[in-house]
């Protein structure tokens, strides 16, 4: 653990990606959707990972640990436990594990999260893993640290609902093994800045890299096969996958899968950044999101919209939401054909880390049986139309 404790943050430009509106009302009070879910009990998958995976960049994760929250394997301990603690929210029974389970890569399978009292949110549930990388947080972005995160879903009505940081803070405070691991960690009580930094500082050890893909990249030429091949060309070519989810399209990337910016790419109904920026071309623009162990974080989009990555590809294909004056300039339609479908899905499939291997038998199975049923999302016409002409601004 001790390569951990080092280095600054590096704070890199953040420019601003987006999608179109119709209503996003704030998280409040949602409505009650069904029995809650409980809190999972943390396995092998919940251990820190070692800092050497193939594929992992060292010189970004030393980058992500904040110069005032080093890693020291107690202090992880401690974030680990508050991770898994359903004391932190109002009524003991929601914990950061419960929407972010380690079985199933830390979301929640669900189409948007279930929290307290079985309330449903707006939004579906990133992983954490690799979000030490994220330059921000949230599909909109709306912090940058993953301290600053960690507050915000312990006071949100619908997610761990507490009235404030502190009533959690003397939740945790009133337990003799809480104050005797915050003593030893930080050299006091429990209290809010410390109980973040720890749960910040576990998550910062969930990197997750170690897929077919990088044993490939490394050197491996078989360890993807011929489809999942094909598919990372189309990935850098027609596919214009690489616009969005690469940090550069000048050379590709083999690491990030993600440009860390905001884009709008659909009609879908939501108002995205637009809440955090105020500006009208952000109106339903998300954050393009790492897309590794992407099979095995169904389902997709912010609103958890797609149920499958032939969904997601479909969508891509027919260049959706080209009503919208705002749309990215790189959502087009693709002309892809079914066997290029086949093959991106393959190449994302080969994204996923070597813990989940199991997982990701089953989930691509899974998703290959429902493909060949239902494909909500494919409209091959239009995939193969000329791009349209773009939508006019509201005000030229
Ligand atoms: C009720 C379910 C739920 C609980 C409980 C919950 N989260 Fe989340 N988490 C979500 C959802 C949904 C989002 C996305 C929300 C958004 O973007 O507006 C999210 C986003 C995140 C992100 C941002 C990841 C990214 O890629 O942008 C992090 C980090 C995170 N949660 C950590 C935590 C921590 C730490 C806790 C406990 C203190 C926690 N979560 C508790 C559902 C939950
Ligand atoms: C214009 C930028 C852009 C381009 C081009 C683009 N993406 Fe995305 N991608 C995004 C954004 C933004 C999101 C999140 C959208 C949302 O949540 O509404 C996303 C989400 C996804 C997701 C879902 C991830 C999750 O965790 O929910 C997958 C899979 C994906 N993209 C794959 C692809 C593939 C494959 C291509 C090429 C065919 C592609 N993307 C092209 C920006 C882009």
């Amino acid at each position: 653990m001790d390569g951990w404790a080092r280095e600054g943050l590096v704070r890199r430009r953040v420019r601003v990606m987006v999608t179109l509106l119709v209503i996003a009302s704030p998280a409040a009070s949602g409505p009650t959707a069904g029995a809650q879910p409980e809190i999972p009990t943390p396995g092998p998958l919940a251990e820190p990972r070692p800092l050497r995976q193939v594929g992992a960049p060292a010189d970004l994760t030393r980058a992500a640990i904040p110069p005032d929250n080093r890693q020291t394997p107690q202090k992880i301990a401690l974030g680990e436990k508050l991770f898994f603690d359903g004391r932190l929210s109002a009524d003991g029974t929601v914990a950061c594990g419960t929407c972010h389970d380690p079985a199933r890569a830390f979301t929640d399978g669900k189409r948007v999260s279930i929290g307290i009292g079985g309330r449903a949110g707006q939004r579906n549930a990133p992983t954490i893993l690799n979000a030490l990388y994220n330059k921000t947080q949230f599909w909109d972005g709306r912090v940058t640290t993953l301290e600053e995160q960690a507050a915000l879903p312990i006071v949100n009505p619908v997610e761990m609902g507490q009235p404030s940081l502190n009533a959690a803070v003397a939740r945790i405070a009133a337990i003799r093994e809480y104050q005797d691991a915050f003593q030893e960690v930080f050299g006091g009580r429990p209290n809010g800045p410390d109980l973040l930094r720890a749960i910040a500082s576990y998550e910062r050890t969930q990197l997750s890299f170690d897929s077919p893909f990088d044993h490939f990249i490394a050197g491996d030429a078989s360890a993807i096969d011929g489809a999942a091949k094909r598919g990372w060309e189309l990935f850098n070519t027609r596919g214009r996958c690489n616009k969005c989810h690469a940090l550069t399209d000048a050379e590709r990337d083999v690491t990030n899968f993600t440009d860390h910016d905001f884009h709008v790419q659909t009609e879908m109904s939501a108002l995205g950044r637009f809440l955090i920026t105020k500006k009208e071309s952000d109106i339903a623009s998300f954050k393009s999101p790492n897309l590794r162990n992407v099979l095995v974080t169904a389902p997709y989009f912010h609103d958890g919209s797609q149920e499958t990555l032939w969904d997601v590809v479909d969508h891509y294909n027919k260049g959706d939401g080209l009503q919208n004056p705002y749309l990215d300039e790189d959502i087009q339609p693709l002309a892809l054909t079914e066997d290029d479908i086949d093959d991106l899905v393959a190449f994302l499939a080969s994204l996923t880390s070597g813990d989940y291997r199991e997982q990701a038998v089953k989930e691509l199975a899974r998703q290959r049986a429902v493909s060949r049923t239902t494909r909500p999302q494919r409209d091959t016409a239009r995939a193969f139309d000329p791009k349209p002409p773009r939508a006019p601004l509201p005000h030229p």
